[in-house]
């Protein structure tokens, strides 16, 4: 369970604090969906929460244990805006290796598998890939880590409807095992998924209810999805 109280962030530099008195409850195998505008403050709470920035007060905890920066770059993955355009390595392999170099070939064919590219020569060029599969490729780089918590900064911005589908498709998997925090700036068809709703303005959390998101012709199939209907 991931637990924020009053988490704030204000940075010396920066006249008003970007994230402000946060509060935020995620259980295991929820999917949380924060929403919020450009500047809001969303790939923000996602750098504090993967360990990248310093909060400036309040709490992080993780089953009850409140926990450090470090800690925090051990228990989460983040999964940057366009992660595609941060790819170095030449292959798969390398890609999927970088900074682990004692990974084994089992753990490279399980992470590639996880995200459907277990068919694919572990000498593919990253960049040969598609949109679709170069986003479920950046998820098994941080998958591959196994950390409890992940962390996706607008996991389908500029991908056509059938690529979204792809993420989605392999979002909702990938929650039956992990705890998922997605931010967006828009709800998007990622409000099917989502156990938890926020919006996110000014670096101020709010709660919604994500059904409000979804169009009505949707919300039968998502009741159905998540057992709400007998
Ligand atoms: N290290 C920093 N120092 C000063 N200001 C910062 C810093 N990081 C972010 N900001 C400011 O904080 C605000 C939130 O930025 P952030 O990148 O988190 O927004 P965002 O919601 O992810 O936006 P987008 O949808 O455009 O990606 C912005 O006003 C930004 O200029
Ligand atoms: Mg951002």
């Amino acid at each position: 369970m991931l637990l924020l109280k009053d988490l704030t962030y204000h940075p010396a530099a920066t006249p008003l604090a970007i994230l402000k008195d946060i509060n935020l409850e995620l259980a295991p195998q929820q999917l949380g969906l924060v929403i919020g505008a450009s500047g809001s403050g969303k790939s923000t709470l996602l750098e504090v929460l993967a360990g990248l920035a310093q909060k400036s007060a309040g709490k992080i905890l993780w089953r009850d244990q409140e926990l450090s920066p470090d800690q925090l770059q051990q228990l989460a993955g983040l999964v940057f805006q366009f992660p595609e355009r941060h790819f170095c390595g030449h292959t798969l392999l390398e890609e999927l290796r970088l900074g682990h170099p004692e990974l084994n070939k089992e753990r490279i064919d399980q992470a590639l598998a996880a995200v459907g590219l277990g068919h694919l020569p572990l000498t593919t060029s990253p960049r040969s890939l598609s949109g679709g599969q170069q986003r479920r490729l950046a998820l098994a780089v941080q998958l591959i880590r196994q950390p409890y918590l992940l962390l996706l900064d607008e996991p389908t911005a500029g991908l056509d409807w059938s690529m979204r589908q792809q993420v989605i498709n392999l979002l909702t998997q990938l929650k039956k095992q992990w705890t998922l925090l997605v931010v967006s700036h828009e709800p998007g068809e990622m409000v099917s998924l989502a156990d938890r709703c926020w919006t996110l303005n000014h670096g101020e959390l709010a709660t919604v209810d994500p059904s409000i998101f979804v169009p009505p012709h949707q919300r039968i199939a998502a009741q159905v999805e998540l057992g709400g209907v007998s």
